[in-house]
C-alpha cells in the first residue's frame, strides 16, 4: 500500500473521523475531516487528497452532488461512500456516479482497511496511467501543442504543473506563437475541463461596452440596456476565463479587474449587488507587460496579480527544430483519405527552416495548408512553396549552401564552391571576369578552383543544355557531378534538379 495516503472523511457527525482513525490505527493515512460539502471542496482545493470517504446520508442529495463535483474537478481523487441505511439502489447510484466502493456502517476495522487499501491501489494505478500518458505526450508535445524544442518542453512541464490549480497565468509571446492555444490546453488539462472556457479579447471590444461585457449589467443601467444581461465572468463561473490582449485594458477596467482577481467578486454595471464567482484567470499579451508596468502604462499591482505564473512562448524562428515537427503535424491535418501526402523534400524543409516566420506558427500552418492544396505530387517540393519563402533564398548557390549538412567549415567551403561555379557560369567560363566579379585575383581563383575540383566551364560548354534558355550550368549537379554530394539524399538531388529549371533564370 502507498505510504502516507491522504484521506478526507466527510461526515456531519464530528465524531466520525476519530472513529475511523481508531479503527485504522496504522499511520499509513494522513486524515483530514470535513463536516459539509463546502468544507470538503475547500480542503480538496487546498490539499492533495488521494481518497475521499463520504457519508452518503448527508442532508438532501449533498453526498451525490459532492461525488459529482469530485469526479469533475478532482478526478485523481478516488471516492468511497458509506451509509448506515444501505440499499441496493443507493449503492448502484453511487457506483454509477463514479464512486469506487460503497460500504455499510458499522463496518469492521478489517473491511474498512481492505476497502481503503483497494482504493489506494486504484489511485496509484490512475496516477501511473496519467504519468505514462504525460511522458508520451512530452515526447512530441502536450495535448494539441506540438513541439520538442527544449524551451517548449520546459513550458509543457510548467503547464502540466500549474494546470490543475487556480493560480493566475500570464502567457506572453509574439502573435501566432500559440498563446490562445496554450490557454485552451491549460483549461483542458485542469479539473475544470467540463466547465466553460470563456475567451474575451480585451482589445476587440469597444471601451464603452467592455465593462458590461465582462461583468454584465442590469436593466436600465445605460441607454439601450432593455434587460439584464450576465457578463463573461458569470458565464465562466466554475471554469476558466481567458483575457486575451490584457495589455489593452483601460486604467478604469484595470481597477475592476484587480478587484475581481483579488476577491473573486464584482458588481454588474448599474447594480450594487455583489456577485461572487469561482474562476481561473488566464491572461495573454504580445506586449512587454512588465515594461508597460514600469513605464506606468499598466498597473503594477494588476501585473503582479496576473503574472503569478509566467509562460513565455518563443518566436518560431528561435525554435527551428520545431519547424519540421509542426509542418508534418499540419500536413497530416490536411491529408485526407483521397490524398496521401508523404511529407516534404529536404530542400523544401530546408527552405521552411531558413524563413524567419514573422507570423510564427500561424503563418506556418497557413503555408502548409496552401501547399497541401496546391502540391502536384505526393510530396511537398521546394517549387510548391510560396514566393515569399523561396525568393529571399536567392541564387541556387545560396540555396545549396543552406541545405548543406556537416560542419561550419564544410558548409562555408560548399557555399564558396557554389558561388565560384555560379560566377564562372555567369561569365561563360571566363576566369578573369569571374575573378573580377568575385573581387579576387586570377591566381586566387585558380587555386580555389583546384581546391574545390572545379573544372573550367568553357564557352563551348554553354550550349550543353539546348532545351533551356537559362545560362549554363548553375545547377550544382551539372557543373560538377562530384560535388553533388552536398545534397544529403537522393530526394534532395531530385528536388534540386526539378526546381532548378523553374527557379534559375538570367536574373538570379
Ligand atoms: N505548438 C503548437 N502546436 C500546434 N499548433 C500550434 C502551436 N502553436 C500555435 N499553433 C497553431 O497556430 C495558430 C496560431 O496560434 P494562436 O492563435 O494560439 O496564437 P496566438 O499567440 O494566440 O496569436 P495572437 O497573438 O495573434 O492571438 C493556431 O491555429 C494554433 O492552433
Ligand atoms: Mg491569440
Amino acid at each position: 500500500m502507498m505510504s502516507n495516503t491522504s484521506l478526507l472523511i466527510v461526515d456531519a457527525d464530528p465524531r466520525r473521523p476519530e472513529e475511523f482513525r481508531t479503527q485504522l490505527k496504522s499511520g499509513a493515512y494522513v486524515l483530514h475531516a470535513a463536516k459539509s460539502v463546502r468544507e470538503a471542496l475547500a480542503t480538496l482545493s487546498s490539499t492533495h487528497i488521494n481518497l475521499l470517504l463520504c457519508n452518503a446520508d448527508l442532508p438532501g442529495n449533498e453526498a451525490f452532488e459532492l461525488l459529482e463535483q469530485v469526479r469533475r474537478r478532482f478526478p485523481q481523487t478516488v471516492v468511497l461512500m458509506f451509509t448506515a441505511f444501505g440499499t441496493i439502489d443507493g449503492a448502484v447510484e453511487a457506483i454509477r456516479l463514479g464512486a469506487y466502493d460503497y460500504l455499510t456502517t458499522p463496518v469492521s476495522a478489517e473491511d474498512l482497511r481492505l476497502a481503503l487499501e483497494r482504493a489506494a491501489a486504484q489511485h496509484a494505478l490512475l496516477a501511473e496511467h496519467r504519468k505514462l500518458k504525460r511522458e508520451l505526450e512530452l515526447r512530441f508535445g502536450l495535448e494539441s501543442l506540438v513541439g520538442h524544442d527544449y524551451r517548449m518542453l520546459k513550458l509543457f512541464e510548467l503547464i502540466e504543473t500549474v494546470a490543475d490549480s487556480t493560480v493566475s497565468v500570464l502567457i506572453q509571446g509574439p502573435s501566432g506563437t500559440g498563446k490562445s492555444l496554450t490557454a485552451r490546453v491549460i483549461h483542458r488539462l485542469s479539473s475544470r475541463r467540463d466547465r466553460p472556457f470563456v475567451e474575451v479579447s480585451v482589445a476587440a471590444i469597444p471601451e464603452a461596452l467592455i465593462e458590461s461585457e465582462l461583468f454584465g449589467h442590469v436593466r436600465g443601467a445605460f441607454t439601450g440596456a432593455l434587460s439584464s444581461k450576465p457578463g463573461k465572468f458569470r458565464a465562466a463561473d466554475g471554469g476558466t476565463i481567458f483575457l486575451d490582449e490584457i495589455g489593452a485594458a483601460s486604467p478604469a477596467l484595470q481597477v475592476k479587474l484587480l478587484r475581481v482577481l483579488q476577491e473573486r467578486q464584482f458588481e454588474p454595471v448599474g447594480s450594487n449587488r455583489t456577485e461572487r464567482v469561482d474562476i481561473r484567470v488566464i491572461c495573454a499579451t504580445n506586449a512587454d507587460l512588465e515594461a508597460e508596468a514600469r513605464a506606468g502604462r499598466f498597473r503594477e499591482d494588476l501585473f503582479y496579480r496576473i503574472n503569478v505564473i509566467a509562460l513565455e512562448l518563443p518566436p518560431l524562428c528561435e525554435r527551428l527544430g520545431d519547424i519540421p515537427l509542426l509542418a508534418e503535424f499540419f500536413l497530416r491535418q490536411h491529408a485526407g483519405p483521397r490524398r496521401a501526402l508523404e511529407g516534404f523534400s529536404i530542400e523544401a524543409m530546408s527552405a521552411l527552416q531558413a524563413y524567419p516566420w514573422p507570423g510564427n506558427v500561424r503563418e506556418l500552418a497557413n503555408v502548409v495548408e496552401r501547399c497541401a492544396i496546391l502540391a502536384r505530387g505526393s510530396r511537398i517540393e521546394f517549387s510548391d512553396l510560396p514566393a515569399r519563402i523561396v525568393e529571399p533564398l536567392g541564387s541556387p548557390a545560396l540555396r545549396g549552401a543552406r541545405s548543406a549538412r556537416g560542419t561550419l567549415r564544410e558548409a562555408l567551403n560548399e557555399a564558396e564552391r557554389l558561388i565560384i561555379e555560379a560566377a564562372l557560369s555567369t561569365h561563360g567560363g571566363n576566369r578573369q571576369s569571374a575573378a573580377r566579379q568575385l573581387g579576387v585575383d586570377r591566381t586566387t581563383l585558380y587555386k580555389k578552383m583546384r581546391r574545390f575540383g572545379i573544372r573550367a566551364v568553357g564557352r563551348g560548354r554553354r550550349r550543353r543544355n539546348p532545351q533551356t534558355s537559362a545560362p549554363p550550368p548553375r545547377n550544382i549537379q551539372e557543373a560538377s557531378p562530384a560535388s553533388a554530394s552536398s545534397a544529403t539524399t537522393s530526394g534532395a538531388t531530385t528536388s534540386n534538379t526539378r526546381t532548378s529549371s523553374a527557379l534559375t533564370g538570367p536574373t538570379r
